[in-house]
């Protein structure tokens, strides 16, 4: 088939490369002419594994153009994957998705199917519709339809290729067909509904992950209260098949693009017909919380952080990935810098984009070991297997005093009683050597002056 997507961002391109895979002709389209160029010479602009090679493969069959009225006009399916922005009050901003629209109206001039695959409220679809007939130059019949995504980062393109379903909310058993050419080549599972339904589940999937983790988060909080451990819990929980073993890993929160952004939006969609999403709005307040709940650790052991040495490894919002975007990094780093601690931080892919959130405050290491050399106390937010494989009791050896707050369960707790640390984890039991807690309240007390 001929097939236009609108957007080479990260939804968009992961889309159009395995399209092509599938045997489709693929256009891509977008404004960022940069962005074309550095696709046309066969680059990707993002880093996802898998994703260049696929490019390359199929050079022949794709094509990444910013003149998006020809390649609209010579698809027989379009794809929407702009971006959605959320607006400061939660709710989506559609403006990219109604210049496609409308963009789409002007050019077509044969009867096509238009695909939202962008994250949308419910009831866009049918906006996207009348922005279709308000703007509609021929007297050709457009089909929308909702076709939401379940990539995650790191793992898109084979979230993609063997993704457990596609989603289709569709109007008309023609509408059905056609996307059906699109997706048989993928021989995957279907779920064929109308359009509203097709999108509510995307965000009624995506925050029901959310809530899970908040779940899980707030059991690990009461692990420690009690004295349980969260992962032999979860253990015992995940081999249920009713519950499931994913996204039942405690940490310090959930961050990223979508769930922090899907929750509120699903919050502020049920509040626009007068309805309180109670436990969305209890997942968000927990999982605000959990990001700091570090901070509040290393507060039993230190009054404040000024003046003291601090290193901070992982920034991204998990592994795998160069994206900071809502990572609990962040809020943790600017309470420290607030409070005047020097931060040296560690991260083996997010650097470059913190260097935009804080230029020259915090100091950036390229080795675990330089970022923790000489610190007071460490915090860990990304589980990096660079981190995971580091030999705990380098913390020993290099830190002036072993404080280390590891808010995604790195290493065992048996592995940090050997290395002679402190260790602070989540819904699991501290670590804490008498003589070290002497010499770090010693330490502390001399820098705090
Ligand atoms: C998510 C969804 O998984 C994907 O289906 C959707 O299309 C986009 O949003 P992504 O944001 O890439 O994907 O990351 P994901 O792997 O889901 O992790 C999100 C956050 O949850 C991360 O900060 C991660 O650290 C956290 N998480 C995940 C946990 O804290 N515990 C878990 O058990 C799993």
């Amino acid at each position: 088939m001929d097939i236009a997507v609108a957007g080479a961002g990260y939804v968009g391109l992961v889309t159009a490369a395995c399209l092509a895979e599938k045997g489709h002709k693929v256009a891509c389209v977008d404004v960022d002419a940069g962005k074309v160029a550095l696709l046309q010479s066969g680059k990707s602009p993002i880093y996802e594994p898998g994703l260049e090679e696929l490019l390359k493969k199929n050079r022949e069959r794709l094509l990444f153009t910013t003149d998006g009225a020809a390649a609209y006009r010579w698809a027989d399916v379009i794809i929407i994957a702009v971006g959605t922005p959320e607006e400061p009050d939660g709710s989506v901003n559609l403006r990219y998705v109604r210049e496609a629209a409308k963009q789409i109206a002007e050019a077509a001039e044969k009867d096509c199917v238009v695909a939202v695959k962008s994250t949308v409220p419910v009831g866009t679809g049918d906006q996207v519709e009348r922005w279709i007939e308000e703007n509609r130059k021929n007297p050709v019949h457009i089909e929308v339809v909702a076709n939401p995504e379940f990539l995650s980062q790191g793992t898109a393109v084979k979230d993609m290729l063997y993704a457990s379903r596609i989603v289709l909310g569709v109007e008309s058993p023609q509408a059905e067909k056609v996307m059906k050419e699109v997706y048989d080549p993928f021989a995957l599972p279907y779920v064929v509904t109308d359009r509203k339904s097709a999108e509510m589940v995307k965000y009624a999937a995506n925050v029901f992950l959310a809530l899970k983790i908040s779940y899980i988060n707030e059991i690990a909080n009461v692990c420690e209260m009690v004295g349980a451990n969260i992962e032999d819990v979860t253990a015992g929980m995940g081999m249920d098949p009713r519950i499931g073993s994913q996204f039942l890993r405690a940490g310090i929160g959930y961050g990223g693009s979508c769930f922090p952004k899907d929750t509120k939006a699903l919050h502020w969609l049920a509040a626009g017909c007068d309805y309180e999403l109670k436990t969305v709005q209890a997942a968000m307040e927990v999982n605000e919380k959990q990001k700091v709940k570090l901070i509040e650790k290393a507060r039993t052991y230190v009054n404040h952080f000024c003046g003291l040495e601090v290193a901070v490894l992982g920034l991204t919002f998990k592994p795998g990935t160069d994206d900071i975007r809502e990572a609990p990094s962040l809020a943790n780093i600017a309470v420290l810098l607030e409070e005047g601690a020097n931060v040296r931080v560690w991260d083996p892919a997010g650097m470059e984009n913190a260097k935009r959130v804080f230029q020259k405050e915090v100091v950036y290491c390229s080795t675990i070991a330089e970022a923790i050399t000489n610190a007071d106390i460490c915090f860990i937010f990304t589980e990096w297997q660079e981190i995971r494989q580091f030999d705990i009791r380098q913390y020993a050896a290099l830190m002036k005093t072993p404080l280390v707050l590891d808010g995604r369960n790195c290493y065992s707790l048996d592995s940090a009683r050997e290395a002679g640390i402190i260790y602070e984890s989540v819904g699991r039991e501290r670590v804490c050597p008498a003589e070290v807690r002497r010499r770090l309240l010693e330490n502390v007390d001399v820098r705090n002056g």
